[in-house]
């Protein structure tokens, strides 16, 4: 295995609020890595800077061997890093292959873009069986469940075929059998794509996760498996210690 991204001391700081602290983070090529910690830990603001929306204050981002601080977005996409947001951003009106096929022509010449939809192309074809949506092809996006909708979202990158993709809380709010699918979805696209997986639920991470990355207040608290990380008793005071603050507060 080699590096595919490489994040040397990395420092972003907001109005004088420092996000993340002298980080360092490494994923190997092939990887299905999970990130976890705390609301703030700075886990979006990682991925913010690895896809060119966030300039950090100093630190290098390497990407297949290559700079990418610095570089457009744009451009980042087009090395190759895809991303899901937090927020969702299919077409509702369109269906979901036109979805795909929009996120996929993206990397297409201009003659190929007319041609568009004589055929369905080799990547849409594979982001609808990757992701199992191949009946509710011709549906609006718009009458897809909530864990449709994300799978959706992670279909589109993939049609987009980048080779590394970030995805943001991608189970967030699903039903039980749908982070079930999602898990086994993420699986499958790890096969061909390195993949950084935000998620909080210690359920999911037992069943999905090998290596896990914890971040606390901007800085890495410990990378290691489900197990090593949730034995680590400074893991369980941040982390799943608020958990649980926060979940005897719900019950309250
Ligand atoms: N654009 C910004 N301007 C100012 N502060 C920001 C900005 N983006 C993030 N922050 C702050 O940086 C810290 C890290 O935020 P970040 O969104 O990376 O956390 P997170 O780990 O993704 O949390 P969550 O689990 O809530 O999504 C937080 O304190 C947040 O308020
Ligand atoms: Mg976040």
């Amino acid at each position: 295995m080699s590096a595919l991204l490489e994040v040397r001391g990395l420092n972003v700081v907001f109005s004088g609020f420092h996000a993340v602290t002298d980080l360092d983070f490494t994923l190997q090529q092939g990887e299905l890595r999970f990130l976890i910690g705390p609301n703030g830990a700075g886990k979006t603001t990682l991925i913010d800077v690895v896809t060119g929306l966030t300039k950090p204050a100093s630190g290098s981002v390497r990407f297949a061997g290559q700079e990418i601080v610095g570089r457009s977005e744009h451009a980042i996409v087009r090395a190759g890093v895809g991303r899901t947001f937090q927020t969702s951003v299919v077409f509702e009106e369109l269906t979901v292959l036109d979805n795909l096929d929009l996120a996929a022509s993206f990397r297409r010449p201009l003659p190929a873009l007319l041609r568009r939809r004589r055929r369905i192309s080799d990547e849409v074809a594979a982001a609808l069986d990757t992701t199992g949506l191949g009946d509710l092809a011709d549906r609006p996006a718009g009458v897809l469940s909530h864990g449709q909708r994300q799978w959706l979202e992670i279909g589109m990158l993939v049609a987009q075929q980048p080779r590394l993709l970030l995805l943001d809380e991608p189970v967030a709010g699903m039903s039980r059998a749908e982070r079930e699918r999602t898990g086994e979805l993420l699986r499958l696209v790890a096969r061909d794509h390195t993949v950084l997986v935000v998620e909080h639920d210690m359920d999911f991470l037992r069943r999905f996760a090998s290596t896990v990355t914890v971040l606390h207040e901007g800085r890495l608290l410990r990378e290691g498996t489900v197990a090593e990380v949730q034995a680590d008793p400074r893991v369980q005071e941040v982390y799943l210690g608020r958990t649980r603050d926060e979940l005897s507060k719900e019950v309250a």
